[in-house]
């Protein structure tokens, strides 16, 4: 397996998998960094340190993107193409109509597979059952500690729609582009930042309505030691889909 970006996730996913082995038969042989930051890399971690494009021509068959919505935007495609499982972290990227129209034209031709991961929120599931049988609206409403937003004072800081939360925020709402790709689409996804110096976790809420009945979601997340922006569920959440690579039974 491959990974992009060696930030807070990475290298914990790298620990996880390689060192501590909580996914069965699974391990990372590679690792993309941006080709400035190559010179100088660590050896002994076991991994072969290369450049995304280097990644995209590997003989890698799942890729764990933990990098950026930038880079998300800019490696997907290139790595579906080449037949890639990638499993995508910065799914904000998904925001942009354009980019998923151009996966849907690379897998119709027998490229890989995107797997969006359900990331700092869960209930993924859920709202794609729910939207089968028709969803009035979805509301993702984040509660951050200033210190996961830049310092920012108490107070909303952003009502409206999925697509430019995403925008504005590309390092703290992918969750709100899960939740919508999963619901009524980030388009018409409704998302509440807020910063709030009387929490220590990251929270989020989803409330979600339709024609099956209603759904309210909470979730406290701690946040990852090395990336206060970054919660732990979220790297936990990619372990469990390495997870269901390797088991007969996928619970979906
Ligand atoms: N889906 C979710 O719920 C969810 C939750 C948390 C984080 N995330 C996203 O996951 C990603 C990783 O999070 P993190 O906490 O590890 O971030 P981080 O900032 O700690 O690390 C990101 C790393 O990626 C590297 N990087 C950026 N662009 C790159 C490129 N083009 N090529 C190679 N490397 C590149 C950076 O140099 C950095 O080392 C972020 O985009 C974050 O927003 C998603």
């Amino acid at each position: 397996m491959g990974l992009i970006g060696f930030g807070a996730v990475a290298r914990f996913l790298l620990e996880a998998v390689n060192e501590q082995g909580l996914v069965p038969r699974a391990r990372f042989t590679r690792v993309a960094v941006r080709e400035e930051s190559l010179e100088g890399r660590d050896p002994d971690r076991g991994v072969v340190w290369c450049t995304p494009q280097e990644l995209v021509e590997a003989p890698v068959e799942v890729v764990v993107e933990a990098a950026s919505v930038k880079a998300a935007a800019e490696w997907t495609v290139p790595l579906v193409e080449a037949g890639k499982q990638v499993v995508l972290l910065s799914v904000g990227a998904l925001a942009d109509s354009e980019l998923r129209r151009r996966l849907e034209a690379v897998q119709a031709r027998g490229g890989g597979k995107v797997y969006v991961p359900a990331g700092a929120v869960g209930g993924l599931d859920l709202l794609e059952a729910m939207q089968m049988g028709g969803l009035d609206g979805v509301r993702l409403t984040t509660t951050k500690p200033p210190a996961a937003l830049a310092g920012a004072p108490a107070g909303i800081l952003y009502a409206g729609p999925a697509t430019e939360a995403i925008r504005r925020y590309p390092q703290n709402v992918n969750v709100a582009v899960a939740v919508g790709l999963a619901g009524v689409g980030p388009e018409s996804t409704q998302v509440v930042l807020q910063s709030d110096p009387g929490v220590s976790a990251n929270v989020h809420q989803v409330e979600a309505w339709g024609r099956s009945g209603r759904v309210a979601l909470r979730v406290e997340n701690r946040p990852l030691p090395d990336n206060p922006k970054t919660s732990y569920l979220a790297a936990l959440s990619v372990l469990a889909v390495l997870k269901k690579f390797s088991e007969p039974i996928w619970l979906v």
